[in-house]
């Protein structure tokens, strides 16, 4: 084993500096990586690269989307430590959300290997496909089809707005559920940017996840008459953008009143013209709460009222839920494991991650970063280099503990 530590401060920003580039727009600095699209593959190439200069043995795709670097014995012993996130990004998003934690991941493994540590169990570094859904619809996609949460087939025929299907996207149908490699994960730790003000606010670099939120997404189509802007008389019209608008005032209502959040960040019209009332409005609800029988009655809220204000207006309403994910609570032991580390604090999260999906597989946990604009989702998303190095340290602290010699 060596003395001399591992310079964490200085490889952070320069692996960090490699990857910026990649698929960020240059007008507003958003990223624009979107699942099995030239910069995610992109991304994909230079972790190979990484991981292989740093000792991976092997680098295995799961037939999913997903691509796992493993390092020290045989992944087929099993037991594995698995760390990660997810390369994607939400349309013009931050460069934080997920690639983060796949630097981190890395980096964590360097620094053991520079420290001269040997694992003692198989560990992995996974880079899993179309977390944020944001090409498909459907969240944490990778991830769900290699637990089984989500059907091969129907995965297949999901189509992106370009109309391209994820099979064609993908090169083939996916695997789908991948048992015999679940089974030889004994542990998942993703480190994620906070998304949030929380430990601006405690004034601390790092906290761990106690769980998730459940959450999911509902596409609403409202579907009325297209006529003329000009010579439909006001009470004749079935204007669908009306049940729409009183929808989306309606969700946000909803969830005030039950502390819980409701969004409508995306929508499409037909035919989209200045001087034509709509024939169909289809809005996207994304609706979290903190517990299911909350987000129940939260999204039942708003189906009525926009069924009652749809029966005002003449106009159709349809539901149809694309994804739900349920309730999670993390790990006790690999909490506790991150907290004896100086009692970093346990907070609550509202985002949706990978981390979610594995948990109810596999003993899970997530680390949070600080993010001094509180913000994510967007180009304003940030961390500072010394808090990422920290997220570096105590990831490869944890990693140590659990597989290292
Ligand atoms: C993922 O970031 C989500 O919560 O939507
Ligand atoms: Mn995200
Ligand atoms: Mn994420």
């Amino acid at each position: 084993m060596t003395s001399n530590p591992f310079p964490v401060h200085t490889w952070f920003p320069r692996l960090w500096a490699e990857i910026a580039p990649i698929g960020r727009d240059p007008g507003t600095g958003g990223y624009l990586r979107y699942g099995f699209t030239d910069p995610v593959r992109e991304l994909e190439r230079w972790f190979r690269g990484v991981a292989e200069a740093d000792g991976a043995h092997a680098i295995e795709p799961d037939g999913n989307g997903n691509l796992i670097a493993w390092y020290g014995p045989p992944p087929e012993r099993g037991d594995a430590v698995l760390l990660g996130s997810h390369f994607d990004s939400v349309p013009y998003g931050g460069g934080y959300d997920g690639p983060l934690g796949i630097v981190s991941a890395l980096l964590a493994i360097r620094a053991l290997r520079h420290e001269g540590r040997e694992f003692r169990r198989p560990v992995g570094v996974v880079a899993f496909a179309e977390e944020e859904g944001s090409r498909f619809g459907v969240p944490c996609l990778g991830s769900r089809l290699l637990t089984g949460a989500l059907d091969p087939a129907r995965a297949a025929a999901l189509t992106d707005s370009a109309g391209v299907s994820l099979a064609e996207a993908m090169g083939g149908r996916p695997a789908g559920a991948r048992p015999e490699l679940l089974g030889r994960i004994g542990a998942f730790v993703e480190l994620h940017v906070e998304q949030g003000r929380a430990l601006v606010d405690l004034g601390a670099p790092v906290g761990v996840a106690s769980g998730i939120w459940p959450h999911g997404r509902w596409r609403l189509d409202f579907d009325g008459e297209a006529n003329h802007a000009g010579t439909t008389r006001m009470a004749d019209r079935r204007d669908p953008m009306l049940t729409y608008a009183f929808t989306v005032l309606a969700a946000n209502k909803e969830a005030r009143l039950r502390g819980a959040h409701a969004t409508v960040g995306r929508v499409e019209v037909e035919p989209n013209a200045t001087n034509a009332i709509p024939a169909r409005v289809r809005g996207w609800l994304d609706a979290r709460a903190a517990d299911a029988g909350t987000l129940e009655a939260l999204v039942e809220g708003v189906r009525a009222k926009a069924a009652d204000r749809a029966s005002r207006d003449g106009t159709n309403l349809t539901v149809t839920r694309e994804s739900l994910s349920p309730p999670v609570e993390f790990d006790g032991g690999l909490v506790k494991a991150f907290r004896l580390a100086e009692g970093v604090p346990v907070l609550p999260t509202a985002a949706g991650h990978d981390a979610g999906i594995l948990a109810e597989h596999v003993p899970t946990a997530m680390l949070f970063v600080r993010n001094p604009t509180g913000v994510s989702h967007s180009p304003a998303e940030a961390a500072e280099d010394d808090d990422c190095a920290e997220g570096v340290r105590r990831l490869a602290d944890l990693l140590a503990q659990l597989a290292a010699g």
